[in-house]
């Protein structure tokens, strides 16, 4: 029996309870879409703002993902905050999509109070221990959770901003050649502003050249993810699409690097990952028609929305450039903060 199978068997029968805070938004629905049959956890409290608080979660909630509402979550009951519940409730794993002023608080008193955080928003990725991990990038920075004083306290694992996550994958198995320089334009979709968003006046038949705070979080996020210092010259520019973003990348090399060569990279790099039931089979996937990848491939793949998709691959002596889609509330998001606890939970928690 392999290690996953063995995780699952176990887990299956004794699943690891779970909160979802902000799970009414755009992030919050990919989570609960994504963890209503999930093999190892199981929800035990929904929360949202205090507003929604006794409410029913299938009656409240603005379902904006393009597939059906599972009814296995159409009957939870909207819960408050309230740390000590968690804990009478056996959770000890709190999955945040709350907005970074509100996760501010919020997840501190979590990680004071014990807890295990994966998060989607900003208000932890900077601090000195706390990883923005990235499995296919950076699983050796799960054990900085050992400098947050794990096991005796809690712990903040984050993700990076959707449009990183992408990049860092992508990129992740072609630091081995040496990396120079990085130029990166994202073609966001509007999913990626969460739900109400942006006006629909303001986004229709148009496209908008800046996405606050978006290209300093690209540069710093991505450079302490893959532990680099070189530059990074991006532009974010919102487009009106639902789901998925698109980016075009040139990356310049110390060396010449074969194509071939790099299209095996990316198709290798799920080694180390199997056991990981969010991970797909293959993480990237070199599309070789020449007009892929498209965002309308937002949720191919399995599990839906986890795989980048990478094409239209040139050289330029030693630049690369290539075009990558990644799902901006899937792998940008919710499942990679499913998959981050997975590898905490095949690291740390003896099955
Ligand atoms: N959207 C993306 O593609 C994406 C990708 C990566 C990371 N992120 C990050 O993930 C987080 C969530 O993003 P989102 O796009 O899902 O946002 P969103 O659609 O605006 O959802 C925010 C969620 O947080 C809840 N909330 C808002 N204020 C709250 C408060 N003061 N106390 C408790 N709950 C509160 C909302 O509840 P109500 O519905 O009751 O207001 C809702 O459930 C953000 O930090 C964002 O930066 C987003």
């Amino acid at each position: 029996m392999n290690k996953q199978q063995q995780h699952n068997d176990f887990y299956r029968e004794h699943k690891i309870g779970v909160g979802v805070m902000g799970a009414t938004g755009a992030v919050g629905q990919s989570f609960m879409w994504m963890l209503h049959d999930h093999p190892w956890f199981e929800v035990k409290r929904v929360m949202a703002s205090e507003k929604r608080v006794g409410r029913n979660y299938g009656e409240d909630v603005h379902w904006i993902l393009p597939m059906e509402i599972p009814p296995a979550i159409l009957d939870y009951t909207i819960e408050s905050f309230d740390v000590a519940a968690m804990k009478r409730d056996g959770i000890q794993i709190v999955f945040s999509a709350l907005p970074t002023h509100a996760a501010q608080t919020a997840e501190r008193e979590l990680i004071e109070a014990g807890m295990y955080v994966f998060s989607n928003a900003a208000a932890l990725r900077y601090d000195e221990h706390v990883p923005i991990l990235i499995p296919e990038a950076n699983i050796d920075h799960l054990r900085w959770i050992e400098a947050q004083g794990y096991p005796d306290k809690g712990f903040g694992i984050t993700n990076a901003n959707c449009s990183t996550t992408g990049l860092a994958v992508a990129m992740a198995p072609l630091m081995k050649y040496g990396v120079r320089d990085l130029v990166v334009s994202t073609y966001q979709s509007v999913s990626g502003a969460g739900h109400p968003g942006l006006s629909a006046l303001d986004i229709t038949n148009n496209v908008i050249p800046f996405i606050d705070q978006e290209e300093e979080k690209m540069t710093e996020e991505f450079r302490k993810i893959l532990s680099v210092d070189f530059d990074i010259f991006p532009y974010c520019v919102r487009v009106p699409v639902m789901f998925g973003h698109l980016e075009s990348v040139w990356v310049e090399f110390e060396q010449e690097v074969d194509l071939d060569r790099i299209i095996t990279d990316w198709h290798e790099s799920s080694q180390g990952l199997e056991h990981l039931p969010s991970t797909p089979l293959r993480p990237i996937e070199y599309e070789t028609q020449r007009d892929l990848p498209q965002a309308k491939q937002a949720f191919y793949g399995f599990p839906q929305g986890m795989v980048v998709y990478t094409g239209r691959l040139k050289r330029q002596g030693h630049r690369i450039g290539f075009n990558l889609l990644v799902n901006n509330v899937i792998k940008g998001a919710a499942g990679g903060s499913i998959q981050n606890a997975e590898a905490f939970v095949a690291r740390y928690l003896d099955a």
